[in-house]
């Protein structure tokens, strides 16, 4: 009698659990497919709405690019220009500003109506002549919406043998000469309480390597200048982006500095192995179009490397000095 009563409940758990079972299978196949395509849904909802916003946030918006005349600086004004922007292009060099302007101008219509842009020529080593070009640039159109500090130069040499004249030279292009331009295009910011300066700083501005010390320094005094001037800005609605890419295919290794003043003349293998700048260039605008605060433009091993130094920094100084043997050692052989 015992024994039937406990095959009959045996019975019925089995049961259960088969009915369980089947209910769980109706749900899968119900339920979760319809919730997945829902999520799906939402997100790129989202994506659309964030798109819509990025693209109506540039549209017919003052934009000031430095270094517009080659690689990164080149990409962004051909996107900001195709996005709507009103660009006003900045470089040393006249003819290049001009070349561009031409080749933006004559370029396949975008579906957005599109601005003429003014150039400005200035060397950002000259004080005087930045004071003079930040006078010129709120000519242009009457105000600055969004300053992009992107022209810079590279430095490769060891810190032994480079005169402190190269050091300067490195920091005032790519440090003072920002800071000083950003400084200049404030007061009309602040006074419309309205406008964004973004930095292009490099993944050398979170992390040094060895023998870039003059280009590791100036970098990271851009990411502390404009974290600083984020959190000051912060009251009067100014955005601040500090974007830090990783290696780009341009000329800067190129045009770069040496120990002696002398341009270094090679594109670095890394360099030349480095993401389009096209691409980048998208990447910035993305970054702009959304306000983001701070990014990082580069592969999986340099955003390591900036964890690492934080986390790990004993191991990190280790790589760095194995990093400097190897490349010294290349050097004599
Ligand atoms: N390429 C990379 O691997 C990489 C990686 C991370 C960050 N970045 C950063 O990206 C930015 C753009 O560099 P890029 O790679 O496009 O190099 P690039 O092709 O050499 O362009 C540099 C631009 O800066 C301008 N410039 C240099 N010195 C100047 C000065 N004293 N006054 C005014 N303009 C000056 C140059 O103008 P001229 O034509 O007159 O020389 C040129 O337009 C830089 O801030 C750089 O540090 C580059």
């Amino acid at each position: 009698m015992f024994c039937q009563v406990l095959k009959e409940s045996q019975k019925c758990t089995r049961r259960k659990s088969l009915l369980k079972v089947r209910a769980m299978d109706f749900i899968t196949s119900t339920a979760i497919l319809p919730l997945l395509f829902g999520c799906v849904g939402i997100f790129s909802l989202f994506r659309l709405l964030q798109w819509m916003r990025m693209k109506t946030y540039l549209r017919n918006v003052v934009v000031v690019i430095t270094g517009a005349t080659s690689g990164l600086g080149k990409e962004c004004a051909k996107v900001f220009y195709s996005a709507g922007s009103k660009l006003v292009l900045c470089g040393r060099n006249a003819e290049a500003l001009e070349e561009l302007t031409r080749e933006l101008t004559t370029s396949r219509a975008t579906k957005v109506q599109t601005h003429k842009p003014y150039t400005v020529t200035f060397d950002l080593t000259d004080p005087g002549a930045i004071v003079a070009a930040a006078a010129e640039i709120l000519q242009c159109f009457g105000y600055v919406d969004i300053l992009i500090n992107n022209a810079g130069i590279s430095y490769r040499g060891t810190i032994k043998d480079t005169t402190v004249d190269v050091d300067k030279r490195v920091m005032e292009t790519n440090y003072f000469g920002p800071v000083a331009l950003t400084k200049a295009l404030l007061p009309s910011m602040i006074k419309r309480r309205r406008g964004h300066v973004v930095a292009i700083s490099s993944i050398q501005g979170k992390i040094s390597i060895p023998f870039r010390s003059a280009y590791a320094a100036s970098k990271h005094a851009t990411q502390a200048f404009f974290d600083c001037l984020r959190a000051e800005m912060e009251q009067y609605e100014i955005e601040v982006t500090v974007i830090s890419p990783g290696y780009i295919h341009t000329n800067l290794s190129l045009n770069a500095t040496t120990a002696d003043g002398s341009r270094y003349g090679a594109t670095d293998k890394t360099t030349a192995q480095g993401r389009n700048p096209a691409e980048v260039a998208q990447d910035v605008l993305a970054a702009v179009g959304r306000k983001e605060k701070d990014v990082i433009l580069a592969d999986l091993l340099p955003s390591l490397a900036i964890y690492l130094r934080t986390l790990a920094p004993g191991l990190f100084f280790s790589l760095m000095a194995s990093r400097a043997r190897k490349e010294r050692k290349s050097k004599n052989s």
